[in-house]
């Protein structure tokens, strides 16, 4: 076994992943691992990248999937004993105009980008080493989400001590509630479905962090979300606000804290700084 750190990374054959590992790839001490769901495109992008003179691993993951996620936890434990940043970085969204019904956006999403998630965190989180760090790319979308929510759906979210499997059984219902045509009348915003998905990445993040804490407080692990900003990547579309190499400075900031530093922790950090729950329509554009 190897006593090399390790970074990993999810969603990283394009878009802010595949910058983030070219980042990490100069500035992380150790190996750093980009993961794909397609093979294919993975290896390409690992060729690009050597291609440039970096020299990233590769392994397929599908967040989707948990006999991908068990896969990659296997090789991270023989090869590595463990792992020292994790950047949960796959997402998808479906674009405004979609013709895909909203109900089946609502569960591919939420599948993905929330429950894929977590099915990556709590597979993968016992294998963060002391002084590691986690990164859960969420967005600031999320508290657009958030505020167009009913008072009790806010209070349940915001709740310091809201439990994993409360969140888990909120976002299920949201799905559900979507299916059935009532999610407006049980106080969920309509419009929003990536961002109802992302307040819930948001709010694990700070679930798991509390939890590691408790669990784990000596080993100082650090965990926050956060948002890169609107970005010129294939979901952000051309017309986004700032290049990757500005959208990944926040993920990288957090994947490098100084092996010292006591914080972020379960925070909700936007342009290297710890930002209120609350929506910033400066930086977003219909607001
Ligand atoms: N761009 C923005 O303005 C912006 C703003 C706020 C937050 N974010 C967040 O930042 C993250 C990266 O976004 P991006 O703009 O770089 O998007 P992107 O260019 O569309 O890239 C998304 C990446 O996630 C991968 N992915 C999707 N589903 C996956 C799965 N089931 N398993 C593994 N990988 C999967 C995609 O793989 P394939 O190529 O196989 O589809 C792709 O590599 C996302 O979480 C997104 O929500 C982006």
């Amino acid at each position: 076994m190897s006593s090399t750190r390790v970074a990993l990374v999810t969603g990283a054959n394009k878009g802010l992943g595949l910058a983030i590992v070219r980042d990490l790839c100069r500035r992380f001490p150790g190996d750093v691992v980009l993961t794909a769901r397609d093979e294919a495109r993975g290896r390409a992008a690992v060729q690009q990248l050597q291609a440039e003179g970096r020299s990233p691993r590769f392994h397929q993951l599908d967040i989707t999937d948990l006999h991908s996620i068990r896969a990659v936890r296997d090789f991270l434990r023989e090869e590595y004993g463990g792992l020292d940043v994790l950047v949960n970085n796959a997402g998808i969204a479906f674009q405004i105009g979609d013709p895909t019904p909203i109900a089946i956006q609502a569960e591919v999403t939420m599948n993905t980008n929330f429950l894929g998630t977590r099915d990556v965190c709590t597979e993968l989180l016992p294998l963060i080493k002391s002084r590691g760090e986690v990164v859960n790319m969420s967005s600031g979308w999320g508290f657009k989400a958030l505020e167009s929510c009913s008072p009790e759906l806010q209070q349940k979210l915001r709740s310091e001590s809201i439990t994993e499997e409360e969140l888990v059984g909120l976002m299920n219902k949201f799905v559900e509630d979507t299916k059935n045509g009532v999610q407006r009348n049980e106080g969920w915003p309509d419009d929003n479905i990536y961002g109802v998905v992302k307040i819930g990445v948001t709010a694990l993040s700070r679930i798991q962090a509390r939890k590691l804490s408790e669990q784990r407080g000596g080993d100082k692990i650090l965990l926050n979300a956060c948002c890169p900003g609107w970005v010129r990547t294939d979901m952000g579309g051309p017309k986004a606000f700032k290049s990757l190499e500005e959208g990944i400075e926040t993920p990288v900031y957090l994947a490098l804290l100084p092996s010292d530093a006591e914080g972020p922790h379960g925070q909700f950090v936007h342009e290297k700084k710890v930002a209120k729950w609350q929506f910033m329509p400066q930086f977003y554009p219909k607001f």
